[in-house]
């Protein structure tokens, strides 16, 4: 079976967030499942630049105001196609935002084009190859299901129209534009509806693409419940209730090949779950760079610094976490004024912090912490409570999205019966935060238990094996 998937970022060549550790890791787990999928990306400078035996397949007189060329190429196992199309992405650093911070002004036009052109391809653009399902990731894909069903002669619907999956990795990105760019955007007058691309007087790039996608899902079965409720729906819920059984839940995995601490070569150390007792190098050489002492329960942080994330609670928290006798190192980048907060928090011997992008910080972050600190007030799945458990880091989590999915709390049931892999916590406030710092500490002073917790932790199912095997089956039922 062949899916054509069109993501705006692919782990190893482009990366902000989570979806590109999805969108880089599905392909290959769908392949045991006989899915061969081709993924469809901007050529920003960083993409092309590591793309292998590339070869232009296809050229575009105008996109959206200039020439552009699709470039099949690979990627370690991966079949890419890249739209080389330098007006639009021939641009440094973020993807999404110039050096001053601000969203590209053409980002519009920038995201239309990955939908335009993987709409053209579903209706076989390359005569050698033609996808039998679509499956978009996020805003960025959002308008493909629209083209899809406005752009095309009558005499070609039917058959010549793939169905089409739409995947939400975070409601809070909903891409959104003037609604004068309609024609601009190669949309005829009657995608602008409320059964169109009309999303509260502008064009809505993701509600388009819920509205119009044969499927919806999301990346956990809670957060799929959670975005059908005014709470969580972030003013998408009536439509995404509207839906009703076209919009599911499937749990994200991480690659387990990737994230693997017996093989991992950025480590001090490396262990498996019948050598933990190694990470203890680990710990050691993060508190060596950090100035902290190796004795304390120590608690990592790696991380966007957004509200999302929950992660304004901990500059408060601090102190209290010296008295139940710990130590944090944080790693993130993010919002200016929470990295001014943690700046100002930092003190000597308490606190580590590196502000930025750091990989293979990271890596030595879930080796060598004890516990990793994930307060998100709303999370879709989250990626780092899943290579946390797989490195023996114990993560801290509230009860929301796909964190209360993923993580087993450590409550008297969950510990007698020796199943627990971490701590859930009711509310992203102080209080709930602070009531679970103690209890993390309560059972690190009992070493048996928390050693029993980390061997659960590092055995747990994090990879993508039946979440593969769920979208498999899902593509199947959508051409049967
Ligand atoms: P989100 O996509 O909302 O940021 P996820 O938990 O799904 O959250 O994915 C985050 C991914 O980005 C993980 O692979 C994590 O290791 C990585 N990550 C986040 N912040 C940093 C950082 N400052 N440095 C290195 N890796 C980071
Ligand atoms: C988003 C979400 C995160 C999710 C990731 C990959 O960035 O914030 O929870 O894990 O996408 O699906």
């Amino acid at each position: 079976m062949e899916v054509l998937a069109v993501s705006s970022e692919f782990f190893p060549l482009i990366k902000t967030g989570g979806l590109a550790d999805v969108a880089g890791a599905l392909p290959g787990a769908l392949a045991e499942h006989g899915v061969r999928v081709t993924t469809l990306l901007p050529g920003y400078p960083a993409v092309l630049a590591k793309l292998d035996h590339t070869e232009p397949v296809h050229g575009i007189g105008d996109l959206f105001g200039g020439p552009a060329t699709l470039v099949a190429g690979r990627a370690g196992h991966a079949k890419l196609l890249v739209i080389d199309a330098p007006h639009l992405y021939a641009r440094p650093g973020n993807p999404y935002v110039g050096p001053d911070g601000r969203d590209w002004p053409d980002n519009p036009q920038r995201f239309a084009a990955l939908a335009r052109v993987g709409a053209d391809l579903a209706r076989g653009l390359l005569p050698a190859w033609r996808p039998q399902v679509v499956h978009g990731h996020d805003w960025q894909a959002g308008l493909l299901p629209a083209y899809l069903h406005f752009s095309g002669d009558a005499a070609d619907a039917g058959t010549t129209r793939p169905p089409s999956v739409m995947t939400i990795h975070n409601l809070a990105f909903q891409g959104q534009c003037d609604a004068g760019l309609l024609a601009a955007l190669g949309l005829p007058p009657e995608a602008y509806g409320i059964d169109g691309v009309e999303y509260y007087g502008s064009i809505g790039f993701l509600k388009a693409g819920i509205r119009l996608a044969n499927h919806v899902t999301t990346v956990s079965p809670t957060y799929a419940r959670e975005i059908c409720t005014p709470e969580g729906g972030m003013g998408m819920d009536g439509l995404l209730r509207a839906r009703g059984s076209a919009v599911s839940g499937i749990l994200n995995g991480i690659d387990t090949h990737v994230w693997n601490p017996a093989k991992d070569e950025t480590l001090a150390e490396r262990y498996s779950h019948k050598t933990r007792d190694k990470r203890a190098a680990n710990k050691q050489a993060l508190c060596t760079r950090f100035g902290l002492d190796p004795a304390r329960l120590l608690f990592g942080v790696v991380s966007r610094l957004t509200t999302q994330k929950g992660l304004d609670l901990l500059p408060t928290s601090l102190a209290t976490i010296h008295d139940l006798g710990g130590a944090t190192v944080i790693l993130g980048a993010g919002h200016p004024a929470l990295e001014r907060a943690f700046q100002d928090a930092a003190r000597p011997g308490e606190m580590g912090l590196f502000l930025g992008y750091d990989e293979q910080l990271a890596h030595l972050i879930y080796a060598g912490a004890d516990a990793l600190l994930i307060p998100s007030r709303f999370e879709p799945c989250g990626l780092t409570q899943l290579c946390a458990m797989r490195y023996g880091c114990l993560p801290v989590v509230t009860r929301v999205g796909g964190l209360a999915d993923t993580v087993i709390d450590a409550n008297e049931a969950a510990l007698a019966a020796g199943a627990a892999t971490g701590f859930q916590m009711a509310a992203a406030d102080t209080p709930a935060f602070e009531r679970t710092l103690g209890r993390v500490a309560e059972v690190w002073r009992d070493r048996a238990a928390w050693d029993r917790m980390q061997a659960n932790a590092m055995k747990a199912e994090v990879g993508w094996e039946r979440s593969a095997a769920r979208y498999a089956d899902l593509f199947r039922g959508l051409i049967a």
